[in-house]
């Protein structure tokens, strides 16, 4: 019995989690707080991230701003945060989403979410991996999407973003099995956040209803995506790397 409750533990064990300042990245850490975590989390917005260590559990949890675009200081920045001590686990839960049509996503655009959703998150895992800044056994976990995987008009810019980080993951997985670091990925549907909020402020209460009808399990809550990502950091997860766990109330199926 201890073993199992041992297995789902973090124990002190320091997680970097990005988008921690809102959404699915904020509870994800609250989760994992609640496992005994110690946190660093991340974003740009100083204020959201301070609200977010201030919501968890325990203590020796910090905040670090930074802006994940700035991809040739992300090195720099993990080996500055792991002087304090190594980490254990990586969630990248950044990320943009643009529902446009083809028409109106010119080639900045396209880049701009490549960027933030897929670029960063190659450079964190290598920044990860470097020497003193990990240890093992440790674990990443990429948020991607179900846009990865099914297809859905205007989000051309944003399934490519998700689909490559789910091809990353793994070969990223072949590669950091030497060295003790797991690499998944979890592909969430439909969750109510700050994102899909404003992604859904387009939509007439119809579409919203026919949106929700592709969920047989309706939509789901931030919680449902941090418990999955934990058990996947987790020493329960040992076996599992180079998966992509679909958290989509069955919407992906449906289809
Ligand atoms: N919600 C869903 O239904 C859903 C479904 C599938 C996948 N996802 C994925 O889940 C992840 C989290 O989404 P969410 O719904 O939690 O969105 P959210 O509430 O809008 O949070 C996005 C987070 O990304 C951070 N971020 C954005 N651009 C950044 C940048 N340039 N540098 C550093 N941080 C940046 C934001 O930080 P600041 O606010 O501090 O700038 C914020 O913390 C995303 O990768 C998204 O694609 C979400």
């Amino acid at each position: 019995m201890d073993h199992a409750r041992d297995s789902f533990s973090f124990n002190g064990q320091r997680i970097l989690v990005t988008g921690a300042s809102s959404g699915l990245g904020r509870a994800c850490a609250v989760f994992l707080s609640g496992l005994g975590a110690r946190l660093v989390l991340s974003g740009r917005d100083e204020r959201k991230l301070e609200a977010t260590r201030l919501s968890l559990v325990g203590s020796g949890h910090v905040t670090s701003v930074f802006d994940l675009t700035r991809l040739e200081d992300i090195s720099a920045w993990i080996a500055g945060l792991t002087a304090d001590g190594p980490l254990s686990g990586l969630v990248h839960s950044a990320g943009v989403a643009k529902t446009l049509p083809v028409k109106a996503t010119d080639a900045a655009t396209f880049r701009q979410v490549m960027s933030v959703n897929t670029e960063s998150a190659f450079a964190l895992a290598r920044a990860f991996r470097q020497k003193k800044s990990f240890l093992a056994p440790a674990s990443i976990v990429f948020i991607a999407s179900i846009a990865g995987i099914v297809g859905y008009a205007g989000l051309s810019a944003y399934s490519a973003s998700k689909a490559a980080i789910i091809g990353m993951a793994r070969s990223l997985a072949m590669e950091f099995a030497r060295d003790g670091i797991r690499v998944n990925c979890v592909s969430p549907g439909f969750v109510m956040t700050e994102m899909t909020r404003a992604e859904q402020s387009f939509l007439t209460p119809q579409q919203v209803a026919a949106l929700e009808a592709d969920y047989p399990l309706g939509f789901g809550e931030p919680e449902d995506v941090a418990s999955a990502v934990s058990f996947l950091l987790s020493a329960s997860g040992k076996w599992i790397t180079g998966s992509n766990l679909v958290i989509d109330g069955g919407a992906s199926t449906l289809r």
